[in-house]
Formats: structure tokens, C-alpha cells, sequence
């Protein structure tokens, strides 16, 4: 897959995409990115990209000119699904980021100042948010939705099962909790049932340790949850009502 990001502070992006898993990815030829600095297409002679808002108000507001420039410079008309972070676009959940890690190319816009001009939105197919907060831009958005989409395209992960195996795949519960080595750490013991080598045993703990810290941490998350009678008994033994 190969990403574009068309950002003002292309600098922010130099660690992230490089780095660990995505570094790797990049290495190994399954992702290409490419990072864009908008200002370079400001045809404006202190090549500004922002400027008042019409109507009045307090914040600056991105030009259309140099993004629509920056825009058709990097996909040269080629397809793409073009992203625009923003606090107002739909939320980042894993299905969405599922369906973009099938997508051959992303284009990532990020926004900065109050907003952008509105008629910027033609050259977008999606707005993306990663949450209900109001972060200064647009950059490190951008970086979780990569990091989120690269985690299910296939061979970004050393193992192919691991993008399913976590929270919110496991059936919709958060994830047990794992140990290492040493089992005695200055006291702290590791559960007996996971040194027992007893796999059944070992996949019972589990399942109850992801039900229960769903319920104490997501209980909202159990209502869309994949359970088992045994799970809604183990459940309700914890106080937990279907419904809730
Ligand atoms: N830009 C500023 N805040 C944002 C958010 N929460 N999601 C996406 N883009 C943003």
C-alpha cells in the first residue's frame, strides 16, 4: 500500500512511519509512504496557507489553492482514497480501518488553524476522527490512523493472527492479561493456571480474565460482545445483568 500524508509539518512524521513495525513494513516494500508539505504549493509570496475567516471570528482558516494543488501534484489523477483528519469526521473504529488496509493507496489530509475552507471537501472521500478530543492538528491523527490501518494489512505484523487476537477482535472483549518471565518477580507471582501447561485450563482463565476486565473497565462493550451461556453465567456471578 502506499500512503500520502499532505501535512504542513512534514517533520512531525520523520520518527513514526519509520520506526518499528512501520519502519519494517517500509523496509520489506509492503508499505511506501510519501509526506507532503503543503506550504510548497502556496503560490502566495510568503507562501502562506492560511488566511481570515470570511464572516469574521477569531481563527485562520487553510486556502483552498494550495491543497488542491498539493492534492492533484500527489495522486496525478491516479485512484485513491483520500482522508481528511478532523475533531468532526466519523470515529476511527477497527472495521473501518480494516476496510482502508484493503485500499491500494491513501491520501491523508491533515488540517490545521481553525479549519479548512470548505470547498476543500470535494477532493475528499472520508472524514476521520480518532476520538471525541480537540487535538492542535491534524498530524498525529494522521499517524494513529496509519499505525491502526497498517496493523491489518498482511505481513506488517510478525504473526499473521496477531491484528485478530487483541482487544476489540476478541470477540469484542478486551484482552486477558499475559506474563513473562521471571514467575516469582520480587514476590509478585504468576497465576498458577498459566505455569500448569493444562491448555484448556489456560483458555477458561483467559476467557474469564478478558470477561472480566471488560466488565470492570468497558461494561458498554459487553452488550455487542460474542458470548457464550457459559460466559453470561460467569457474568452474572460478577453482578453483571444483559442489558446493562
Ligand atoms: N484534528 C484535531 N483533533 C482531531 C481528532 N480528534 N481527530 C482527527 N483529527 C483531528
Amino acid at each position: 500500500m502506499r500512503i500520502d500524508v499532505l501535512t504542513l509539518f512534514p517533520e512531525m512524521f520523520s520518527g513514526p512511519l519509520h520506526t518499528s513495525m512501520l519502519g519494517r513494513a517500509e523496509k520489506n516494500g509492503i508499505l511506501e509512504f510519501g509526506v507532503h508539505n503543503i506550504r510548497d504549493w502556496s503560490l502566495n509570496k510568503h507562501h502562506n496557507t492560511d488566511d481570515y475567516a470570511f464572516g469574521g471570528g477569531a481563527g485562520m482558516v487553510m486556502m483552498p489553492q494550495p491543497v488542491f494543488d498539493c492534492m492533484e501534484a500527489v495522486t496525478g489523477g491516479a485512484p485513491a482514497r483520500r482522508i481528511l483528519m478532523t475533531p468532526r469526521g466519523k470515529t476511527l473504529t477497527p472495521s473501518y480501518a480494516r476496510e482502508l488496509a484493503k485500499e491500494d493507496r491513501l491520501v491523508i489530509l491533515t488540517g490545521h488553524y481553525e479549519g479548512l475552507d470548505e470547498r476543500i471537501n470535494e477532493l475528499i472521500d472520508d472524514e476521520v476522527s480518532i476520538g471525541d478530543y480537540v487535538l492542535t492538528g491534524g498530524e498525529l491523527p494522521a499517524m494513529v490512523l496509519i499505525d491502526c490501518v497498517s496493523r491489518f494489512i498482511p505481513g506488517v505484523l510478525g504473526c499473521s493472527e496477531s491484528a485478530e487476537d487483541e482487544s476489540f477482535s476478541n470477540d469484542g472483549l478486551l484482552e486477558y492479561p499475559q506474563y513473562t518471565r521471571p514467575a516469582d518477580f520480587r514476590g509478585r507471582l504468576v497465576p498458577e493456571v498459566l505455569l500448569n501447561g493444562n491448555h484448556a485450563e489456560i483458555n477458561k482463565w483467559r476467557r474469564q480474565q478478558s470477561l472480566l476486565k471488560t466488565l470492570q473497565m468497558r461494561p458498554e462493550l459487553l452488550s455487542g460482545a460474542d458470548l457464550s451461556k457459559k460466559d453470561l453465567e460467569f457474568l452474572s456471578g460478577h453482578g453483571w445483568e444483559p442489558g446493562e
